[in-house]
């Protein structure tokens, strides 16, 4: 039996696809297929944080009914598989069933039941989530919560991944020792929320925060370097960000996802923060962390963002001088507070444009910018991919997150180096090994 899969979204959906894959595989017997015309099962992970991708969803699924084998099933499943559960079924009759995000643990349950729709977000799916499919590589992905407690006023998330569950200390400790065990060095700790861990377990147990947790998982000899994504700017406490800078474990690099830097906007999207509290945690986490890399997520043209809001955010961009920026335009979403909105405060289209392409361009520049000041540096690199021959070369991420090669040296998958970075080629970083 062959299964064919395909992944949208977040690195939740990676993982809970990862989580598909190894339940199917066990339990089921199938086995992984990149041809979708000779799989016995389609899987499509869905994710429905901003309308387009939702929209592509039916076509995708007419074209895989057209060419599946005879008897293939096809399952719909992910984020937009928890927020239109059985109307995927009337309007894509070709679909056999609907496993929502929270339900992911159901899935060779429902492959048998023809037409099952499993949506709850109430369904307690924290102590399920962690089989893995052989071939772990070096890094890992590990889940510490599920769902999400917060009423940002534009995300879907809440809706389509119900509430925020911790999962419990020893789970997460005993699955990163075998991770360990396996060979992984470096594991990326998942969750809505992730510095937010600890406000609800499912039952009784020890209470530790997220600070905690980073100081009990780095306690793993095998484990050499711990990532995490996506904390809250709201949750990043001095403990915490202590935590970060000491902990000789954790990556230099952190997501702070923005989504505004108006203060005004951030209010009406119930961020929970200011300008001043972000920009604030900013300077805290440089001051600690000099070299640390930051990312973020910004959206524009939210409802009522004016020219003077919109200029707040780029004043952020300009004094932050992010590393990676995922910027979005506004995507009004069902089930959302700001989907209720009246249309005058919607910002028309092209505005909405023209800001996302200001937006970009000046993050363009920021970052050749700080690429030029790259050269001489020195970076810890985990090397995760090899070339032998003519052009042979060594690959892998600094702590900062940023991607380098080291051309002429073929080191060993999992070897972590020193690095001096020689060229920027087009924004690509290349380097030298420093022994
Ligand atoms: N419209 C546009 N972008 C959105 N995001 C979440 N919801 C929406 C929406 N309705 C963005 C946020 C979030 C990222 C995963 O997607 O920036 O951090
Ligand atoms: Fe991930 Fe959110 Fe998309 Fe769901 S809706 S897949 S949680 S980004």
């Amino acid at each position: 039996m062959k299964l064919y899969i395909e992944t949208l979204g977040c690195a939740m959906n990676m993982r809970d696809s990862e989580h598909m894959i190894a339940e199917l595989k066990t339990k089921e017997g199938y086995t992984l297929t990149e041809d979708a015309k000779e799989a016995d099962l389609i899987l499509i992970n869905t994710c429905s944080v901003r309308e387009k991708p939702e929209r592509k969803l039916f076509s995708e699924i007419g074209q895989f009914a057209l060419i599946k084998k005879p008897h293939a099933k096809i399952g719909i499943c992910g984020c937009t598989a928890s927020h239109m559960g059985e109307e995927i079924i009337k309007k894509a009759p070709s679909v056999n069933f609907v496993l929502g995000a929270r339900n992911i643990s159901k899935i060779s349950e429902v492959i048998h039941r023809d037409k099952a729709v499993e949506v709850g977000v109430d369904y307690d799916d924290s102590t399920y989530v962690f089989d893995t499919a052989g071939n772990i590589g070096i890094k890992a992905l590990l889940n510490i919560s599920i769902g999400c407690d917060k009423r940002c006023a534009y995300c879907i998330v809440p809706h389509t991944r119900g509430k925020e569950i911790s999962i419990p200390l020893d789970l997460i400790l005993s699955e990163a020792e075998k991770l360990a065990q396996n060979g992984v060095k470096e594991l990326m700790l998942l969750g809505q929320n992730v510095n937010n861990y600890g406000v609800r377990f499912s039952s009784n147990h020890k209470m530790i925060n997220f600070a905690g947790l980073l100081r009990e998982i780095s306690k793993i000899e095998g484990i050499k370097r711990i990532r995490f994504t996506s904390p809250h700017p709201l949750h990043m406490d001095d403990e915490f960000l202590e935590e970060f800078a000491s902990n000789p474990k954790i990556c230099k690099c952190i997501h702070m996802p923005l989504q505004s830097g108006s203060s005004k906007i951030l209010k009406s999207m119930r961020r929970g923060y200011t300008k001043e509290w972000y920009l604030n945690r900013v300077a805290k986490l440089k001051s600690l962390v000099p070299h640390v890399g930051i990312g973020t997520d910004i959206i524009v043209a939210f409802p009522g963002e004016s020219e003077e809001d919109f200029a707040h955010t780029m004043d952020v961009l300009e004094s932050v001088q992010f590393d990676t920026m995922y910027s979005f335009i506004y995507s009004p979403r069902p089930h959302t507070e700001s989907y209720q909105w009246g249309k005058e405060s919607i910002v028309s289209k092209e505005v909405a444009s023209k800001r996302l392409a200001i937006l970009q361009d000046k993050h363009k520049t920021i970052l050749r910018d700080k690429a030029k000041k790259e050269i001489g540096h020195l970076h810890e690199v985990l090397i995760e991919n090899i070339k032998h021959g003519e052009d042979s070369f060594s690959e892998g991420r600094s702590d900062t997150g940023k991607l380098i090669k080291i051309p002429q040296e073929v080191l060993k998958i999992g070897d972590i180096v020193n690095v001096q970075i020689s060229q920027n080629e087009g924004g690509s970083l290349i380097g030298r090994c420093i022994k």
